[in-house]
């Protein structure tokens, strides 16, 4: 992917509330046609720097620009390049998708009537537009929401906890949805989340934050580089197990394979050993940590 210009720019962000610190010096940027993860356990500040950047809540430290626009000294200029959705949306249940979003559309200036459909198709409702809302699916509500946030064409999406509450259905079509907007019409989309998994399949980047500071940040490739093991099927086990530990390798056992802390390129050198040593290797493959061991790492709980 070429990354596009930046779009959204937080620079040393930090809220206090009361005493304490909530958010801590966070600087990270959104691109043009990219998902950006901003991933963190309950209660790490996700929340409270998304109200930051889409100027719900005054930073006690810090900057945002959108799109140039700095979000204090030039508001309407920087949030109507933002389309955002925080928590649930508030939708009429008693009035179909179109009469909602039209109802939004008449009170928006500058929005022409004409996107209500556009909208519709985009977030992949047209089918079910005309249909009350109060018999959408909670991901059709989500969608609707998002709807609703793209009627004024903003570079930027904003999403809190998009997945909550959603089945691994619904998951997996916001996610296929996301990629599209990003993709396709070149958005740039900042997606946070508590759910390691949900972030690993839709991001480009991530920046993860914990106690209301980033602890990593960087693209998912680079992430994953840092924590590449080799998992190994050898018979017998306890064989293999004891040479690759005369090698000095750092291993434990999960599932009949012996996953190995050696880089990826050093297998061969290992298996070599390993057969003139009367073990058989059936198996030997690149395991990517999940983000999960990369969160535990970082935040130095107990990993392996
Ligand atoms: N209005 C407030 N008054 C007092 N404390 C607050 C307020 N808003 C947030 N906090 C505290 O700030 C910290 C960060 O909260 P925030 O909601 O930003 O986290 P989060 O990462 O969004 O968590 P979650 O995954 O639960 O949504 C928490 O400790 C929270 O209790
Ligand atoms: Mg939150």
């Amino acid at each position: 992917m070429n990354p596009g210009p930046v779009i959204l720019e937080a620079v040393r962000l930090t809220k206090k509330i009361g005493k304490r610190e909530v958010v801590k010096d966070v600087s990270f940027s959104v691109r043009a046609g990219e998902v950006f993860g901003f991933l963190g356990p309950n209660g790490a500040g996700k929340t409270t720097t998304i109200r930051m950047l889409t100027g719900l809540v005054r930073p006690s430290g810090g900057r945002v620009t959108v799109c140039g626009f700095d979000i204090r000294r030039d508001f309407l200029k920087a949030v109507r390049q933002i389309g955002c959705l925080i928590e649930y949306p508030e939708m009429y249940p008693y009035l179909t998708g179109w009469e909602n979003l039209e109802h939004f559309q008449r009170m928006t200036p500058g929005i022409p009537k004409s996107r209500v459909g556009e909208v519709a198709e985009m977030t992949g409702l047209a089918d079910r537009i005309h249909d009350r809302v109060s018999t959408y699916s909670l991901g059709m509500r989500q969608r609707l929401g998002i709807a609703q946030s793209l009627l004024g064409r903003p570079k930027i999406l904003i999403l809190d906890e998009p997945a909550n509450g959603l089945d691994p259905f619904g998951m997996q079509e916001m996610r296929t949805f996301i990629r599209r907007l990003a993709a396709e019409e070149g958005m740039g989309v900042l997606i946070s989340s508590h759910l390691l998994n949900e972030i690993q399949l839709v991001a480009d980047r991530v920046a993860i934050l914990s106690d209301g500071k980033i602890i990593h940040s960087g693209t998912m490739g680079e992430l994953f580089a840092r924590k590449e093991k080799v998992r190994w099927r050898i018979s017998p086990l306890e064989t293999g197990k004891r040479i690759l530990k005369e090698e000095g390798v750092d291993l434990y056992e999960e599932d009949g394979f012996l996953i190995a802390s050696h880089r990826p390129e050093k297998a061969h050198l290992f298996n070599e050993k390993l057969v003139k040593n009367g073990a058989q290797v059936f198996q030997i493959e690149t395991k990517l940590p999940t983000l999960e061991d990369l969160f535990m790492e970082l935040t130095g709980g107990t990993s392996r």
